[in-house]
C-alpha cells in the first residue's frame, strides 16, 4: 500500500515505495531538461525533413532544401579552374609589361610564383630568394645575366652551364691553377678587387695595401676588364658579376676572392625548359622582378 509523506530533512515528498523502512524521495528530472530534450527532438525531426539524412538502400532522403555539399564542392572547384584558366591564358598571351601593370594578374603571379619558387628553386636560392654562398641573391638589382623579366625568363629556360644546347655559359678562368697569372700578381689584383666594393661588404678592408691596389688596377685592365668591364661593373653578356657592389656570390673577403682567382668559378644553374611549362617560367620571371626591392 503506497504511503506518501513529506521527508522532514529535505522537504521532498516520498514516492510511496518502501524497502525495509527505507523510503524513496520523489525528485523528478527538472522541467528545463525535459524542455531541452523536447526541443532537440523537434529540431531533429525538422532537420530530417529539410536536409539530406536517412540512407535508403543505394540512395538517401534528399531533404526539402536540396542541400548538397558534394555538388557545392564540384561547383567551387569548377569555378576556381575557370578563374585559373582565365588568368593563365592572359599571362601566356600578354607581354611582361602589360602583365606587370595589371594588379589582377600580378596577384595570381605572386601567389603561384611563391609556390613554384618554393617547390623548384628554394633548395638552391633559399625560400626568400636571398641566396647563399655559390647561389646568387635574386632580390637585388645586381644581375649576372640581366634583371628584365625577358632576361630572367631566358636564364630560367636555358640555365647556366647546363645541359641545354643554348645554355648561358659562365666561365671565370682559374688564373692561379692554370698558370695564367703568377701568385704575386694575383695578390695585387685581389687587393684591387677588395678596394672596389663598399666598406663592410663582407670585408673590413683595413689591411689593403694602396701600392698593391695601384698595381692590381693595371693587372685588372689587362686580364679582367674584357669580361668584368673597364669599371668592373660586370657584363650581362658574359654573366660576369659587378665587383663594385655589396653583393657577392662566392664572397668578397680576401680568402674567397683568392679562391675564386686561383680555382676559377663555374656556377651551375639547371635548365627548366622541360621541367616547367612556359607559363610557369613566365610566372617565375615576373615573380622575381616583383620580389626585387627597388632600393637595392
Ligand atoms: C641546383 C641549384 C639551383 C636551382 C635548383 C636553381 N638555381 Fe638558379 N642559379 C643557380 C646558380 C648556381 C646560379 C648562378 C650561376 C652562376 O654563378 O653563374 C643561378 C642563377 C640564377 C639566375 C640568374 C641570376 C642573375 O644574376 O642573372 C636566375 C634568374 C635563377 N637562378 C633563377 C632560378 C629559378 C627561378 C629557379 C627555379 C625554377 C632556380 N634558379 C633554381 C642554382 C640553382
Ligand atoms: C672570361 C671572362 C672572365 C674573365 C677574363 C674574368 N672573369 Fe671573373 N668572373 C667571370 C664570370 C662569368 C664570373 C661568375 C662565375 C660564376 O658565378 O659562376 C666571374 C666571377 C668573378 C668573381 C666572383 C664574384 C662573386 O660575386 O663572388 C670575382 C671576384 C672575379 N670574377 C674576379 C675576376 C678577376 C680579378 C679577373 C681578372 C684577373 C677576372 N675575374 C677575370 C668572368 C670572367
Amino acid at each position: 500500500m503506497a504511503h506518501f509523506e513529506r521527508d522532514p530533512h529535505t522537504g521532498h515528498m516520498t514516492t510511496g515505495h518502501e524497502w525495509n523502512g527505507i523510503t524513496e524521495l520523489n525528485t523528478p528530472v527538472p522541467k528545463v531538461i525535459w524542455l531541452f530534450l523536447a526541443c532537440t527532438v523537434i529540431f531533429s525531426v525538422g532537420y530530417w525533413i529539410l536536409m539530406p539524412t536517412w540512407p535508403i538502400g543505394r540512395t538517401y532522403t534528399k531533404g526539402l532544401l536540396g542541400d548538397d555539399v558534394r555538388h557545392d564542392l564540384t561547383q567551387s572547384v569548377k569555378q576556381a579552374a575557370l578563374d585559373r584558366s582565365e588568368w593563365s591564358a592572359r599571362i601566356e598571351k600578354e607581354s611582361f609589361a602589360d602583365i606587370q601593370k595589371d594588379p589582377r594578374l600580378m596577384e595570381p603571379v605572386r601567389e603561384t610564383g611563391r609556390a613554384l619558387f618554393g617547390d623548384n628553386c628554394a633548395a638552391c636560392h633559399g625560400r626568400n630568394a636571398l641566396g647563399t654562398k655559390g647561389f646568387p641573391n635574386l632580390t637585388t638589382n645586381s644581375w649576372l645575366w640581366g634583371g628584365t623579366p625577358e632576361a630572367i625568363f631566358q636564364t630560367i629556360t636555358v640555365g647556366i652551364n647546363s645541359a641545354h644546347p643554348e645554355t648561358r655559359t659562365s666561365q671565370m678562368p682559374a688564373f692561379g691553377k692554370d698558370g695564367m697569372l703568377p701568385r704575386a700578381d694575383i695578390d695585387k689584383v685581389i687587393a684591387f678587387v677588395r678596394s672596389l666594393s663598399p666598406p663592410n661588404a663582407q670585408d673590413t678592408k683595413k689591411d689593403i695595401d694602396p701600392a698593391k691596389v695601384a698595381a692590381g688596377k693595371e693587372l685588372f685592365a689587362a686580364n679582367c676588364a674584357s669580361c668584368h668591364g673597364e669599371d668592373a661593373k660586370g657584363n650581362t653578356e658574359m654573366g660576369a658579376p659587378n665587383l663594385t657592389d655589396q653583393f657577392w656570390i662566392y664572397g668578397g673577403d680576401q680568402a674567397s676572392i683568392a679562391e675564386t682567382l686561383w680555382g676559377g668559378r663555374q656556377g651551375h644553374m639547371p635548365t627548366w625548359e622541360s621541367r616547367l611549362s612556359a607559363l610557369d617560367r613566365k610566372i617565375l620571371a615576373l615573380y622575381l622582378v616583383d620580389l626585387r626591392k627597388p632600393e637595392k
